[in-house]
């Protein structure tokens, strides 16, 4: 039954205004009308400031999207999209679905529908809230990956949210490197053009069939132009023009080493790597006295590589530093996802290290007389 307009329209502001909106669209015109903009999609977005609803209009060739603050910034931009004429408004919450279409006589035709949850999800709200990409989001379809590696994924974008400036505008280039099946690749492209960015993204492996793959996957996604691939190694593969932002998610081994030496080639402004196995340091300190007192942290096999994880990541960290990048190592997802979670992340600064830090590198490396492969590719790089 056809509804007053001004009353179906209330409604829809409130659910567009709700922390459970989880995505709205409205679209089409009403009967010898025109709305300035030809779509408009809402969502919630979690950046470093708090969430955003973020509006993203079309005027039909380019599309223009930014994040407003709840509160009266949000509650205007939704009033004036609301006085738009457009002939259907699709809005989804965690609990529920309203569609309202404008009849030929400008009455609402509302067809409202309760969420589905599903025993595994007993609590949609805290599913949505839980995630920084819906869940819901029609790409997880297309890519596929297991719970554990969407739930990894997702950890990682937020850390790149707590990474990236609030107020980062204009084209970011960015690379995944060791991107294997894409799935952060894919996962990263959408997060960053829903904050509204204009990205070009390259994914980078050694093996040709998956830049095979994922270059299909990305054509399916209508992505193509956008998410490109390529096959090859992480020291050589060619990127043009370099990029600002480098990604590598369990690049194996000294191949976490390839992606910060070539991020630091580039010049990357910002690097996040999280490590994989580390095998390289484990074997030096196989065949190494240990330092002093330290011979109980390396004798027994498996404390040794405990150990070598450590020593690997803090010089890694530590040649960051030396080389102009302010680094860091964090947990970026429960060790229950993935036993490998640390995350190196690291911004450029441009200040190269000091007198001490070089000193406290060297005495390190010296007093266990290992030769991380890190240093060993940015020494190849310099001379
Ligand atoms: C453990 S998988 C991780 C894939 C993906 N980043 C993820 O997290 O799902 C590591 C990937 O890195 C690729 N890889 C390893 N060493 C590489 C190198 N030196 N150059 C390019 N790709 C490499 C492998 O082919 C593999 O696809």
């Amino acid at each position: 039954m056809p509804e007053p307009l001004d009353t179906a329209l209330t409604e829809v502001r409130a659910l567009l205004l709700d922390p459970a909106l989880t995505r709205a669209v409205a679209a089409g015109r009403r009967r010898g009308q025109r709305p300035s903009v030809v779509r408009a999609e809402l969502r919630p977005v979690a950046l470093k400031a708090g969430t955003r609803l973020q509006i993203a209009t079309s005027d039909g060739d380019r599309p223009f999207t930014r994040n407003v603050a709840p509160g009266a910034e949000a509650d205007a931009a939704v009033d004036a999209l609301l006085a738009e004429p457009f002939g259907n408004w699709h809005v989804e919450t965690v609990d529920a679905t309203v569609q309202l279409r404008v009849t030929k006589s400008g009455e609402a035709q509302v067809h409202r529908a309760r969420t589905a949850r599903t025993a595994a999800e007993p609590g949609g709200h805290d599913r949505v809230k839980e995630y920084l990409l819906d869940p819901g989001d029609p790409i997880f379809a297309e890519i596929g990956g297991s719970a554990a590696k969407r739930r990894q994924v997702d950890a990682f974008l937020r850390a790149l949210a707590a990474t990236l400036p609030d107020d980062l505008t204009g084209p970011l280039r960015v690379v995944d490197l060791g991107c294997g099946n894409a799935y952060l690749t894919f996962a990263a492209y959408r997060y960053l053009s829903q904050r509204g960015l204009d990205v070009h993204l390259v994914g980078v492996d050694v093996r040709p069939d998956q830049r095979r793959r994922n270059t299909d996957l990305a054509a399916r996604l209508g992505w193509a132009d956008r998410v490109t691939f390529v096959a090859g190694t992480i020291a050589d593969a060619v990127v043009d023009p370099a990029p600002d932002l480098v990604l590598a998610l369990h690049a194996c081994d000294t191949a976490t080493d390839e992606a910060l030496a070539r991020s630091l080639r580039w010049g990357a402004r910002w690097v996040l790597a999280a490590p994989c196995c580390h095998h390289d340091l484990a074997a030096q300190l196989r065949t190494r006295p240990a330092p002093g007192a330290y011979d109980l942290l390396t004798r027994q096999g498996i404390l040794r590589e405990r150990f070598a994880d450590v020593l690997t990541d803090a010089l890694r960290a530590a040649l960051l530093r030396l080389h102009g990048y302010r680094a860091e190592v964090v947990e970026f997802v429960d060790s229950q996802h993935t036993p490998r979670n640390l995350l190196i992340r690291a911004r450029r600064t441009g200040a190269e290290g000091t007198r001490a830090q070089r000193a406290e590198y060297r005495d390190l490396v010296d007093q266990w007389g290992v030769t991380p492969r890190l240093e060993t590719l940015l020494a190849a790089d310099e001379g």
